[in-house]
């Protein structure tokens, strides 16, 4: 059954780490209901500020110029008390008084799973959009920020290779991705890295090991090694210091951190936000329920939290296999 949206009241936040994309999806959503007759209300800074009410009407105009702006115009957090249910319930009871009928999430795993318990528990259309650097909510091939922090990852490493060739150095060059590869994967393949240390395959030291040695044995300068960060800090340390003690290079470290989260969305990343937004809008209209955006080859579809929720997205083992042949 088609739902007119005329007169309802939207609320959007964006939670968790932000993501390049956020601010035009957050236009996307809000021009994308105003079309339907409905009104928006942003939260500010996530699951906390729907606890603590503080929602703002958002105009057709105050999305205006944010396209192209890093972060979220609406700021985000990590919220501990939206974990509990007096927590959850606080924000129902603010959504009530604020008599919003439907709520627009944007974020990645924890936010979605947030989202998830949150419209299992309350009466409310809650739908879900994608936003992580770190790409890896199962269902969707693309979150908003990932293509983005890919090419701000590559352009630093670029940066690096030049001074990695000039002084024969080895650089380890520590990628966000929370745990898993995706990031690392996409970033390590662009820039031509020779080894890659990730979480979803076993590593071993001799393998990098082998692999720096048979670089210089090739002639080669400089060679780029990239790691994926964990939930435990310091591998990429504890690494370099390993192989510096093995080869008669210089061995250096980085870590890339939140550099990967800011800066300009991409074109690609825009227009996925921009589609997802117009989306999720189209699925409120439809009177749908406890669903996320997602991108699958190409088409614009949505699915159930409880088929995204809780599983993880595989890695794409053919990248890892093509870096490892074309690096050599
Ligand atoms: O989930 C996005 C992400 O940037 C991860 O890659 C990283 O592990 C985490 O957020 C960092 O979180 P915070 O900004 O809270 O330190």
């Amino acid at each position: 059954m088609v739902q007119a949206l005329k007169s309802k009241r939207i609320a959007i936040l964006s939670s968790g780490g932000d993501a390049p994309g956020m601010n035009a999806c957050i236009r996307s959503v809000v021009r994308s209901a105003f079309a339907e007759g409905a009104s928006v209300l942003g939260v500010k800074k996530g699951f906390e500020g729907l606890m603590t009410g503080e929602l703002q009407a958002l105009s057709m105009r105050s999305v205006g110029n944010i396209i192209q702006r890093g972060g979220t115009i609406l700021g985000s957090s990590r919220s501990a008390d939206f974990r509990k249910k007096k927590g959850r319930e606080k924000a129902y009871r603010c959504l009530q008084d604020w008599a919003v009928d439907a709520l627009i999430c944007l974020g990645g795993d924890g936010t979605l799973t947030g989202a998830k318990i949150f419209s299992e528990e309350f009466r409310i259309p809650v739908i879900g959009i994608p936003c992580t650097i770190d790409n890896d909510l199962f269902g969707t091939d693309f979150s908003i920020g990932f293509d983005t922090a890919v090419e701000t990852a590559v352009d630093c490493i670029d940066k690096i290779r030049d001074t990695a060739d000039s002084h024969g150095r080895v650089f380890l060059i520590e990628v966000m991705g929370k745990n898993t590869g995706h990031l690392a994967v996409e970033v390590g393949l662009a820039a031509g890295a020779e080894f890659l240390v990730l979480p979803e395959v076993p590593y071993r030291f001799s393998d990098l090991l082998s692999r720096i040695r048979q670089g210089i044995s090739r002639g080669k300068s400089g060679s780029i090694v990239i790691v994926a960060e964990r939930e435990q800090p310091g591998l990429v340390i504890q690494i370099g210091k390993q192989l510096e003690k093995k080869i008669q290079r210089d061995v250096k470290t980085m870590i890339l951190g939140h550099l990967q989260r800011g800066g300009s969305p991409s074109a690609r990343d825009r227009n996925l936000a921009s589609r997802f937004g117009a989306l999720s809008i189209d699925l409120l209209k439809k009177g749908k329920n406890r669903r996320m955006t997602v991108i699958q080859r190409g088409d614009y579809r949505d699915i159930g939290f409880s088929q995204v929720i809780g599983k993880s997205r595989p890695i794409d083992k053919e990248k890892v296999r093509l870096l490892g042949l074309l690096s050599q």
